[in-house]
């Protein structure tokens, strides 16, 4: 039910882990099955993706998706990396099945919180960007479900 390269992504999964002093970090979550995911981006000045980073407590699309996701948005501008979208990571990963789909947008979003928090940071504004609704700040994780 899983191509080959979901299978792939998600033994072998690429670029896990933290990066320390993040240009943008974004931690998203799925209520629904409360799986969680963080993106990690280091963005150098002229606003292109020289390093990006995962973490995924969540199912083996989940993981799979985040780990397509890293790769394609490494050497991205800012502006290119929004059009990562989950049918971009879902289409170079040969496809989801279709109650798999809702894994892959945790990736867009956790992408696009992870801009968010950037273009905070530097007080810019990244256009098309727009607030993630799933955002999970740090402060507000104690005591809430996700
Ligand atoms: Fe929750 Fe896949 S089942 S992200």
């Amino acid at each position: 039910m899983y191509s080959e390269k979901v299978m792939d992504h998600f033994t072998n999964p690429r670029n896990v882990g933290e990066i320390e002093d993040a240009s943008g970090v974004g931690t998203v979550g799925n209520a629904k099955c409360g799986d969680i995911m963080r993106i990690y981006l280091d963005i150098d000045e002229d606003g292109i993706i020289r390093d990006c980073k995962f973490k995924t407590f969540g199912c083996g699309a989940a993981v799979a998706t985040s780990s397509m996701a890293t790769e394609l948005v490494m050497g991205k501008t800012v502006q290119e990396a929004l059009q990562v979208t989950n049918k971009a990571v879902m289409e170079a990963l040969d496809g989801l099945p279709p109650v798999k789909v809702h894994c892959s947008l945790l990736a867009e979003e956790a992408i696009h919180a992870a801009l968010w928090d950037y273009a905070e940071k530097n007080e810019i504004v990244i256009e098309g960007l727009k607030k993630p609704k799933n955002d999970i700040h740090e402060d507000e994780e104690d005591g809430e479900e996700y």
